[in-house]
């Protein structure tokens, strides 16, 4: 790796702090192990960077996003900025920052760890072979329509969807399924919504040109119940920004918990890409040290792999991951005891061992 790579760090909100710090930790000890230098920095997003500028995303946490060669964030939100009349909200920092990069793909790896198919609420047989990859379209569809919340009687967004937006979420989808099994799941609610039937035509185009794919579509709502019924024949799902942001926290739960799905947030490659647990601030857990600091954890290996090339750190942070699983060591949404920085100090000890 050539010279030093710098990491801004937004902790955010609720259990974000806590969960980053663990990564931290086996970021620092991947930086001994395999003798790189990370220089990381923290900026606020969210409710806190509300409470400190007035803004969900300050200009000066932006700029240190752009000078960054990545991007690791914990979660924002939070029952302190939930009023309904409020002007600016914390979910608005992360919206902005998604868009501003230009991070219009979600990758949300699903695979079940060896040794937790009981901590599913599947049926382990159903469980078994679960590896599917969701990619969620972020910039687009009806987070960044044009919302009207005025007086009292009525509200609206509006869902628009163009073919370019369409076409280079599901590109990247199928080139994705060409390094895996092949199959491409596109979501959409074609039976109802004029933007999802051009979701689908695109989508068709776009598998036409790609003989090596497998092309199905599947309306969300019977998807829905595919994803319990039946998670291990699916491999690429790709779906719009609402329907991939539901989908997958349905899809996190197969493997046991939501606290252990990362995610990465890319763009075409020339910034930072942004990465993040898929789950939120869990404000009931919340400065009690006993959250999941796994898929924060996991996130900052996929930042390892997609922003810095750096394959065999990101193995080993997951390889760390599996290890304490396989032995025996849960936190508390895993039906265990282990507390928040004990998890963190077990993986970057492991990351260590492998040293030797
Ligand atoms: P949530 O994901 O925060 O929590 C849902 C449930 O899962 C809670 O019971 C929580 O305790 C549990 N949970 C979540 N992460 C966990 C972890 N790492 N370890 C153990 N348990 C965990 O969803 P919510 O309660 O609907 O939302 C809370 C706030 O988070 C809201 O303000 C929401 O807008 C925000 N949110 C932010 C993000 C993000 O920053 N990317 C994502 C989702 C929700
Ligand atoms: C997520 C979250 C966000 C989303 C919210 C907090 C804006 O749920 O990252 O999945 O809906 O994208
Ligand atoms: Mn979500």
């Amino acid at each position: 790796m050539n010279g030093t790579k710098k990491i801004a760090l937004l902790p955010g909100d609720g259990i974000g702090p806590e969960i980053v710090a663990e990564a931290v930790k086996a970021l620092e000890a991947v930086g001994e192990r395999f003798g790189h230098g990370f220089e990381m920095s923290e900026a606020p997003i969210g409710g806190a960077a509300i409470d400190q500028t007035g803004a969900p995303l300050p200009e000066e946490t932006l700029a240190l996003c752009r000078a960054s060669d990545a991007i690791l964030l914990g979660a924002v939100g939070g029952p302190k900025w939930d009023d309904p009349t409020a002007k600016v909200r914390p979910e608005q920092g992360l919206l902005q920052i998604r868009k501003a990069l230009g991070l219009f793909a979600n990758l949300r790896p699903v695979k079940a760890f060896p040794g937790l198919e009981d901590a599913s609420p599947l049926r382990r047989e159903r469980i078994a072979g679960v590896d599917l990859l969701f990619v969620r379209e972020l910039t687009g569809g009806i987070y960044f329509g044009a919302p009207r919340e005025e007086g009292t009687e009525e509200a609206l967004d509006t869902l628009v969807y163009t073919a370019p937006e369409v076409k280079r979420i599901v590109e990247l989808a199928c080139t994705l399924a060409a390094g895996r099994k092949g199959h491409v799941t596109s979501i959409d609610k074609a039976n109802v919504l004029a933007s999802m039937r051009l979701w689908r035509k695109v989508a068709s185009d776009v598998a036409a040109a790609h003989p090596e794919i497998t092309l199905e579509h599947q309306l969300v709502d019977s998807m829905a119940m595919r994803l319990v019924t039946e998670p291990a024949r699916f491999d690429v799902v790709v779906a719009g920004n609402m329907f991939g942001d539901i989908l997958s926290d349905e899809g996190a739960v197969l493997t046991g918990t939501l606290g252990l799905l990362p995610s990465a947030s890319l763009g075409d490659g020339s910034g930072p890409g942004l990465y993040e647990p898929i789950h939120g601030s869990a404000p009931d857990i919340a400065g009690k040290g006993v959250a999941n600091p796994l898929a924060t954890i996991l996130s900052a290996a996929m930042l390892l792999r997609h922003d810095l090339a750096l394959e065999a750190e990101a193995k080993a942070i997951e390889e760390a991951v599996s290890a304490v699983l396989a032995d025996g060591l849960r936190p508390r949404d895993l039906g265990g005891e282990a507390g928040t920085s004990e998890m963190g100090d077990a993986v970057a000890a492991k990351i260590g061992e492998g040293e030797r």
